[in-house]
């Protein structure tokens, strides 16, 4: 019986040896495991000093900083154009086809989501384009938290022109035009 649990157990041992994790213990087999690399969990190697990020980086939006921000793209139809696609996307599902906070998704529209304000209401405070743009990249930390976060979905010029976007659309609201895109 203990010969038999025995060589058993020598099976098992045998059976889990997988060439892979035997094969680089023995010194003189080359393999590619012994090389200069970041291991698999190692800690990866910080950037040099002073590197500019080239993809990815950014600084964070804040109710501090978000007022100094400059809007770089010029309301233009092409921009409206993107800008209200990019709404129908996103923002029309809480906050309307027109901006009036009663998109299908908004308690006011019929749906669950409550407190979905009008983006085109004059007795809202005002908001300059900065903030605009930091509830579009950062809802949780520029508002109450209640509106997700959607600079990890809309990027580049792209957040801007929903900026535009929802300028015109506070027009369209005042009766002045606006509106860009065609199907208004
Ligand atoms: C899931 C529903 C939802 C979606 C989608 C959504 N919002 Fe909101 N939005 C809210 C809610 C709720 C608030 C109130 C947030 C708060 O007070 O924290 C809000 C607030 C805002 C405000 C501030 C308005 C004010 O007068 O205080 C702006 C501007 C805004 N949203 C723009 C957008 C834009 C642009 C998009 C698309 C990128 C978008 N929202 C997508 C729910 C949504």
């Amino acid at each position: 019986m203990g010969k038999r649990a025995l060589l058993v157990g020598a099976l098992v041992l045998l059976g889990a040896c997988d060439p892979d994790t035997v094969v680089h213990k023995v010194g003189w087999f080359a393999t590619m495991r012994h090389q200069r690399n970041i291991k698999p969990y190692a800690r990866p190697i910080p950037p040099v000093a002073g590197a500019v990020p080239t993809a990815g980086g950014e600084l964070p939006v804040t109710r501090e900083t978000a007022d100094h921000l400059v809007n770089p793209r010029t309301r233009t139809a092409e921009s409206l154009n993107r800008g209200q696609a990019v709404y129908q996307t996103f923002c029309l599902v809480c906050h309307g086809e027109r901006g009036q906070g009663n998109g299908p998704v908004s308690m006011a529209g019929g749906g669950p989501f409550p407190g979905v304000p009008s983006l085109v209401d004059p007795a809202r405070p005002h908001m300059s384009d900065g903030a605009i743009y930091g509830m579009i990249v950062e809802a949780q930390r520029m508002g109450r938290g209640i509106m997700p976060r959607y600079g990890d979905k809309i990027h580049g010029t792209d957040r801007w022109d929903v900026v535009n976007y929802v300028r015109s659309l506070q027009l369209l609201a005042r009766g002045g035009g606006g509106g860009g895109g065609g199907n208004q």
